[in-house]
């Protein structure tokens, strides 16, 4: 059985067998304060166990004596060739878990052939993350403010960025209890919780913190321009990012007709949004809960994906929040999705591998995806539909 085992299987890689693995490995890495702002969502982390509960719903009816072997993954996504059908969710401040690891997370997914998405929270320039995987694409903050939109549409595509993804459900700064319990704080504060856990951590103390102060300094948010340069500990850092709570449909209809390239908006849950979505020109939706950290109690993004793929029309319907197995990846398929992301599993894989870390995570899951396809009798992806799940038991 060995042999289906991805390459990477020597060393501290060696003993992580699932993406569930690198949590478990990050938990022990990592300061608790990062670890926490990671792992955590908000208030009574309801919307996280959704997440996971909503996959644990269905079980698949596999189909038998099928040949599936010249079964893929590979998938094209809104005319971009895609080795997977998954790809890495964005994450502000991921460069805080690993060292550099937002250009960890890019090159990583360059290599292995999938997209990944800039977070506009990126502690490293968008600029020199798309010089090294121009196939990334950049995800939007923006407050609703017209002067302040378009700079921000205007830079990503004079850095290349071929789609823009605008975040749609953070209207405001959400109440992550857990972050003030352990330590966690944006602006980022030296408290001494952080001091202290940072202290018996070496290794990351050491690996990711000191050798970002050494080689790029404090880090800083790159690519909100109001914020530009103000370093993660300074206060003008949360006033500065504007009235969110002031985004509506018109500033999409705005950016959409400044932007040349495609254009999608995550954190849709409702089927009238992803109509509305189409009706304005949207190239795709990711149907998300921003992995639970927004407003507690949203819905899993899984249960309303039907009536939002019935909603969607030809638009593509992605979807995140809660995958991290090969089956995930196959019942959201099988649900209409054309296309899930992954978020925490490839930061946490970041900080204990850094890139061949992520290769693997990606391999890990990619294998997933393969076995599963050939076990459900699964040829395509195309062969996925509801047909193939019953509700668990
Ligand atoms: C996020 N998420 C996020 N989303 C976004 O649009 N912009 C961002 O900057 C961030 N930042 C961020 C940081 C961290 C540490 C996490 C864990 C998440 C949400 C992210 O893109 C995605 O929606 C969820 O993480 C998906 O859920 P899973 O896979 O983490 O369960």
């Amino acid at each position: 059985f060995a042999a289906s085992r991805p390459p990477a299987t020597r060393g501290r890689l060696g003993k992580i067998l699932s993406l569930e693995d690198f949590e478990e490995a990050a938990r022990r890495h990592l300061p608790r304060p990062i670890f926490g702002y990671i792992q955590g969502g908000t208030e009574t982390d309801s919307s996280v166990r959704a997440n996971r509960a909503s996959f644990a719903a269905h079980a698949f009816v596999p189909r038998v004596l099928v040949d599936t072997g010249a079964r893929s993954g590979a998938t094209m996504l809104m005319g971009q060739a895609c080795a997977q059908p998954f790809g890495i969710s964005p994450m502000g401040a991921s460069a805080l878990a690993a060292y550099r690891g937002d250009m960890v997370l890019t090159e990583a997914a360059r290599d292995a052939g999938i997209p990944m998405i800039v977070s506009g929270a990126s502690l490293i320039r968008m600029e020199d993350l798309v010089a090294a995987n121009p196939d990334a694409w950049f995800q939007a903050y923006l407050p609703g403010e017209e002067d302040r939109i378009l700079p921000v549409v205007d830079r990503a595509a004079a850095a290349g960025f071929k789609t823009l993804v605008l975040t749609a459900d953070t209207a405001v700064l959400p109440n992550r209890e857990n972050n003030v319990r352990s330590g966690f704080s944006m602006p980022l504060k030296p408290t001494p919780r952080l001091a202290w856990d940072s202290a018996i951590r070496p290794r990351w103390l050491l690996g990711t913190f000191a050798r970002t102060l050494m080689t790029h300094g404090m880090p800083h948010i790159e690519n909100m321009d109001a914020v530009r340069g103000v370093p993660l500990v300074s206060r003008n850092f949360v006033r500065a990012l504007g009235a969110r709570d002031r985004l509506t449909w018109a500033h999409f209809a705005m950016m959409r007709r400044r932007w040349p390239g495609k254009i999608v908006v995550k954190g849709i849950l409702a089927a009238e949004d992803a109509r509305r979505a189409a009706d304005e020109g949207a190239d795709g939706i990711i149907v998300s809960n921003h992995g639970g950290r927004q407003l507690d109690f949203s819905v899993a993004p899984l249960q309303v994906l039907p009536e939002i793929v019935a909603a969607a029309g030809e638009m593509p319907v992605m979807l995140d929040g809660g995958v991290r197995r090969g089956t995930d990846v196959l019942k959201a398929l099988a649900l209409g999705a054309k296309f899930v992301w992954v978020g925490r599993p490839m930061i946490y894989a970041a900080a204990i591998g850094g890139q061949p870390g992520v290769a693997h995570a990606i391999s890990l899951l990619a294998e997933e995806v393969r076995r599963g396809m050939a076990l459900l009798g699964a040829p395509t992806l195309d062969d996925l539909g509801p047909h193939l799940l019953r509700p668990a038991v």
